[in-house]
């Protein structure tokens, strides 16, 4: 276990925001959890988990407690069958590599998750889902540290509530487990399939320009890393964290209505989820491309937001609520933010 002290939130997030963390430990191993939590308790201070940092904003007073900072790295195979492989995976793991160790064996259930920037406990946690994938789709269960009894635990996935870039881990409702459990290892199932059905939109089209009739995990990921690579930006060069903003769910009945009042509107069907692709929303009220305040609406896909110039987390708080409100007085929706704070 590693101790640092004032630690810049800005060097551990990928928007490159934020002052600094009074204390943060390094995770390398789940043993050092109840000694990092004992020192936290010990201080009196509150702890807050960091894995990549790519969905986190930093506050610019920094944070008056400990980061916990999340390297448990491990890839185990725990049974293989023909058809179906088990995965042990430390939540601290890269999910792109994690990916790539996958669809390098030919493995199906991640493929369309690849070149999303952060660890696979951060996956977790908000459900990443891209192109038509969900972690939630292959994730068995969780092993974790619960910071209320000091045990290590496993919860199977129907105890996280997961949901679209929701789990028990970051939500605020009911069920709400905010803080109490660190995620130490990930078992996901993974299969010989190949993806079946309708695949999404943007993922088809390059197939079919592309004169890709195959659907091997490989195939589907080079996609996936191409065209999320022309619209995403690369965190070692550009600061974002990015998707800015959550799509707008809605209820089945209210499709037509605003089918027929804004022609075009891109409304998509994402697990049991019906969503208003809030990029073309940002795009309708002109922002596209637009510097606000230091920070950059995306010209490539209006749901990113880059940190061109940003003085700071105020400078991202006025862009913020340039973008909401232009959204809010032309559409009446009220866009809500998708990276956590810190
Ligand atoms: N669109 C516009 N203008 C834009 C951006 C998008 O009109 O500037 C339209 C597109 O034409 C398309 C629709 O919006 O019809 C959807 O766009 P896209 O496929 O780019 O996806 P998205 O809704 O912007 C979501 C996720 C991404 C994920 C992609 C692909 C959220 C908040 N974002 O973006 O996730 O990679 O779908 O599945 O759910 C992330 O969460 O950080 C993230 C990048």
């Amino acid at each position: 276990m590693k101790v640092s002290t004032n630690t810049p939130v800005s060097a551990l997030t990928t928007m490159r925001l934020g002052g600094d963390a009074r204390y943060c430990i390094t995770i390398t191993t789940p043993s050092d959890l109840a000694d990092a939590y004992a020192f936290a308790a010990d201080k009196g201070l509150p702890t807050y988990i960091l894995g990549g940092g790519s969905n986190v904003v930093g506050r610019d007073g920094g944070f008056d407690g400990v980061i916990m900072l999340n390297q448990l790295k491990s890839i185990t195979a725990v049974s293989e069958t023909s058809d179906q492989l088990l995965l042990r995976v430390g939540s601290g793991e890269d999910l792109d590599a994690l990916v790539h160790f996958t669809v390098a064996r030919d493995w199906c259930g991640i493929e369309a998750l690849a070149a999303i920037p952060g660890t696979v406990g951060g996956a977790i946690m908000q459900n990443a889902g891209a192109y038509g994938q969900e972690i939630a789709q292959v994730l068995l269960g969780v092993d974790v540290y619960d910071t209320q009894t000091g045990e290590h635990v496993h919860l199977p996935t129907d105890d996280l509530a997961l949901c679209y870039r929701r789990s028990i881990f970051n939500s605020d409702g009911p069920d709400s487990a905010k803080g109490r459990y660190f995620i130490t290892a990930a078992l996901l199932n993974l299969h010989k399939n190949e993806l079946a059905g309708d695949l999404y939109g943007s993922l088809q089209d390059y197939l079919d320009k592309n004169d890709i009739s195959d659907r091997r995990p490989q195939t589907i990921c080079a996609a996936v890393t191409v065209i999320r690579g022309e619209k995403l930006p690369d965190p070692a060069t550009t600061a974002s964290s990015g998707s800015f903003f959550k799509n707008i769910t809605i209820d089945q009945a209210d499709i037509e209505p605003l089918r027929t009042q804004y022609p075009g509107i891109p409304i998509f069907l994402i697990g049991n989820c019906w969503e208003i692709a809030s990029g073309w929303l940002i795009e309708q009220v002109g922002l596209k491309g637009q510097l606000i305040d230091g920070m950059r609406v995306s010209d490539k896909a209006a749901l990113i937001l880059i940190n061109e110039s940003a003085a700071g987390y105020d400078d991202l708080a006025r862009a913020r609520e340039t973008i909401v409100a232009a959204v809010k007085e032309r559409f009446g929706f009220t866009l809500q933010q998708e990276p956590e704070e810190l």
